[in-house]
Formats: structure tokens, C-alpha cells, sequence
């Protein structure tokens, strides 16, 4: 294979996963409910009525999956820990039962030579702390800070690479605005203040890990690049207010040591309703990152546009008068998502424009696509679109480091076929196929091609 990208000495080549997609084993070993359980067995909710219950059934084929991860050659595995595995109602004592499939999973990456990555939290909150008002309180951000140090505690002198929140976005916005992932709530302060207890949640499994001494810790963010529809003063406008409330709630705390600006926040809210604000917060969400990971699937292109809801008391978060556009005449993946490599490249470079030297190194802890993939006669998938899909953005990735962006590895999402969420198993992301009726794992070209790709860095 010819103009196959080359990464620098020690970069990280890896393949993620998340727990509720890939464990299964919902009600297994003292596990509690999570916020996807619940939602997922709500019925009009998931694709099919599709839930987490199975799922790749990884729970108790792990050491398949660590196999399939060693022949890939990957040098690092980014997986996610059930906080009601752990905690089954989010706070008190230790499930121990929980913690040890953590360890042996661990144990079983690290025999097989690679570095294990763990995210503290990828969504699946335990559904006791919604019930007591979930992240849109206070006391969620101090029961996670404990969460993290109980699994910290456990797991940090064999895992060096911790992740505290995956895509808070997700968490903040899709759980309590547009309501299509857990919770399902539609509401407009509501989810600003879940975005705030998220950070701040993120602050204290942050000085949570640092007191257990791990090598590395990091936030991940699915930051979104952001193009006008037209050159207008009015689109580009509505650019500032999807870029405020995508990333700059996120980056600005993080990386800037302050909430966005008026002139920033377009939005208004942000400024005006901070009640849930305390002072010290900027400390604690501002702490030093080793690493910021950002996950990258597309651009989102962007038009200025009314409220959707005329009336403010009804108002979301999420309606700040702009509305995505197609992206015109590119291929678009089983998700509708426009394929476009340059904007991988382009978010980057931009991310080190706005924040120089304070911009930590980065990891791409996501990237990847859904396709229409199914077994040829052979048993094989032949899915070249993924493999085009990696091909063209890893070397959009190379480019950015070629722009001086200082990135130190790259996780393709996903090692498997999993429940996506509110798509349920109708869309796969995986590079391993999964037939949910037999459990059976097949590697798909996307596999192989990674494989070779990985190969052609070993000396
Ligand atoms: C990201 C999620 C991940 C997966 C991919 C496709 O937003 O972090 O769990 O669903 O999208």
C-alpha cells in the first residue's frame, strides 16, 4: 500500500470503546441501573426498542476482545468504566465485584502489551442521582469526584491514561435539551447547569486522579468545526453561537481560565443565569490537563435562523437561533454525516490558533464512520468506504501535525460493532464486525488495513 501516513516516533495507535455499548451484563454482579437503562427500556426511545441489556456481551468475552485488540497491534486500549458497575446507586462503598472485572480486563491488556486508557465517565450515570436531580445538581459533581477516587485508588498503578468526562456536550446538551440521549429531558437552564456541574465534576475526578498519582489525565471533548452556510455577516454570526456553545463552554473554562465572554456568548444565558456558579469553580475546572482528548466525525455546516420556540419560557438550551445545512456534494456515511478530512485538519489548527502554548498536547480519542457494511459471500467485509474514511483522516491528522499541532496519538472509534446510543444496532462503527445473534467477531477489511498501517511503524 502506497501513501499510507507516518506518524513520528511514539505515537499512540489505539481503538476505543464505551462500557453501556459493549458490556452488556446489565443486571450482573451488583451492577446498578443507569440512566441508560432506563431510557433505553423507555419504549419510543431507541431504535427497536434497542437496549444496552447484551450488547456485545464484552462483559464476559473480554479476553476475545483483548485478543483481537493484540493482533491489531494497537499500543493502547480506551474503554470506559460503569460508574453503577462501581457505584450501583452512585454513591457509598465500592461494588467490588465491579472493580474486579475492571482489573481483570486491565491485567488482560497489559499481558497483552497494551496500555490501557480509562474514561471515568461515558455517560451512564447511575439513575439513583438523576432521581435526585442528575447534573443538574451540585452533589453529581461530588459524588463523581468520589467515584474517581475509589476507581483511581483501585486501578491507577496500572493504568496511566485517564479520561474523567467523555463529550460532556452530549451529556450537558442531548441529555437535558434536545432530550434524545438519557435522560430525555428538554430544558433550557436546566442543561447550561449540567454543563457547569459537568466541568465541575471533571475538576474534582481531576484532582481525584492526581492524588492517586497517575501518569497522565485529560478531558475529552467532541469539539465541532463549524463552517457558515455563506459568507453573510448573519451566518457567520451564527457561527460564533454554535462555536460558544459547542466548544467554548468547554474550552474557555479548561483551557482560558474563564467562562466565555458577552461578546462570545451570543447565546446570553451563559452571562445572565449563573446562579449555579460558586466561587473557586474557574480553579477547579482551570487545573492543568496532560492531555486534551478531542473526538472528530464531521463539520457541521451552519445558517443563522429564528428561535424555534418563539416563547422563552419554553425555550432549550440548544435553540440559539442557527440550524445545520447539508454539506453540499460530498459522500455522506450510514449516519447522513458529510465526509470531509480537510475539516479534521482545520479544526485542529484552529484549536491551536485560539490557544497557543496553552493548548495541552492532544490525543484523538474518537474517529471513525458507520457504513452500510455487511458480510460478502466469504464471510468477509469488504468495507472501503471505512477504510477511505481512516485513510483520508489520518492523513488529514498528519497534516495538522505538519501545522505544528502537537498530537500524540489516535483512537479509532470503534474497535466494535456496538449499540449506538438512540440508533441502537442499526448503525456500526466497528472495524470488527459483530453478529448480535451469534456474538460472533469477524475483523473487517477496515481491520486489516489498520493492522498493516500500525505494522508499517514497528522497526
Ligand atoms: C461519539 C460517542 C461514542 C459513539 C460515537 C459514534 O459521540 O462518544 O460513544 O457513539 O460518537
Amino acid at each position: 500500500m502506497t501513501d499510507l501516513p507516518v506518524f513520528p516516533e511514539g505515537f499512540v495507535f489505539g481503538a476505543a470503546t464505551a462500557s453501556y455499548q459493549i458490556e452488556g451484563a446489565a443486571a450482573e454482579d451488583g451492577r446498578g441501573p443507569s440512566i441508560w437503562d432506563t431510557y433505553s427500556h423507555t419504549p419510543g426511545r431507541t431504535h427497536e426498542g434497542d437496549t444496552g441489556d447484551v450488547a456485545c456481551d464484552h462483559y464476559h468475552r473480554y479476553p476475545e476482545d483483548v485478543a483481537l485488540l493484540r493482533d491489531l497491534g494497537v499500543d493502547s486500549y480506551r474503554f470506559s468504566i460503569a460508574w453503577p458497575r462501581v457505584q450501583p446507586t452512585g454513591q457509598g462503598p465500592a461494588n467490588q465485584k465491579g472493580l474486579d472485572f475492571y482489573s481483570r480486563l486491565v491485567d488482560e491488556l497489559l499481558e497483552a502489551g497494551i496500555e490501557p486508557a480509562a474514561t471515568l465517565y461515558h455517560w451512564d450515570l447511575p439513575q439513583a442521582l438523576e432521581d435526585r436531580g442528575g447534573w443538574r445538581v451540585r452533589e453529581t459533581a461530588e459524588r463523581f469526584g468520589e467515584y474517581a477516587a475509589i476507581v483511581a485508588g483501585h486501578l491507577a498503578d496500572r493504568v496511566p491514561r485517564w479520561i474523567t468526562l467523555n463529550e460532556p456536550w452530549c451529556s450537558a446538551f442531548l441529555g437535558y435539551s434536545v432530550g434524545r440521549h438519557a435522560p430525555g429531558a428538554q430544558e433550557g437552564t436546566g442543561a447550561l447547569a449540567a454543563a457547569h456541574h459537568l466541568l465541575v465534576g471533571h475538576g474534582l475526578a481531576m484532582k481525584a486522579l492526581r492524588a492517586a498519582g497517575v501518569r497522565e489525565a485529560g478531558i475529552t471533548l467532541n469539539l465541532d468545526r463549524n463552517v457558515p452556510a455563506t459568507d453573510t455577516l448573519a451566518d457567520r454570526e451564527a457561527v460564533v453561537r454554535a462555536d460558544t456553545q459547542h466548544n467554548l463552554v468547554w474550552t474557555q473554562p479548561l483551557l482560558a481560565g474563564r467562562y466565555p465572554t458577552t461578546e462570545e456568548d451570543t447565546w446570553g444565558e451563559l452571562i445572565t443565569r449563573q446562579d449555579f456558579r460558586r466561587e473557586g469553580d474557574l480553579d477547579l475546572i482551570g487545573q492543568p490537563l496532560d492531555f486534551l482528548g478531542v473526538n472528530y466525525y464531521r463539520p457541521i455546516v451552519v445558517a443563522d435562523a429564528p428561535h424555534r420556540e418563539p416563547d422563552p419560557a419554553r425555550r432549550v438550551a440548544t435553540d440559539n437561533r442557527y440550524e445545520e445545512r447539508p454539506f453540499p456534494d460530498v459522500r455522506r456515511t450510514a449516519m447522513g454525516w458529510p465526509v470531509v478530512p480537510e475539516s479534521f485538519t482545520d479544526l485542529l489548527t484552529a484549536l491551536k490558533d485560539r490557544y497557543g502554548d496553552a493548548l495541552p498536547p492532544i490525543h484523538i480519542t474518537e474517529n471513525g464512520t458507520a457504513e452500510h457494511d455487511e458480510p460478502a459471500a466469504d464471510g468477509a467485509v469488504h468495507d472501503t468506504d471505512r477504510v477511505a474514511y481512516l485513510h483520508s483522516h489520518l492523513t488529514a491528522l498528519r497534516e495538522a501535525l505538519d501545522a505544528g499541532v502537537d498530537v500524540r496519538g489516535y483512537y479509532v472509534w470503534s474497535l466494535l460493532d456496538n449499540f449506538e446510543w438512540a440508533l441502537g444496532y442499526a448503525k456500526r462503527f466497528g472495524v470488527v464486525r459483530v453478529d448480535y445473534d451469534t456474538q460472533e467477531r469477524t475483523p473487517k477489511d477496515s481491520y486489516h488495513w489498520y493492522r498493516r498501517l500500525i505494522a508499517a511503524h514497528r522497526g
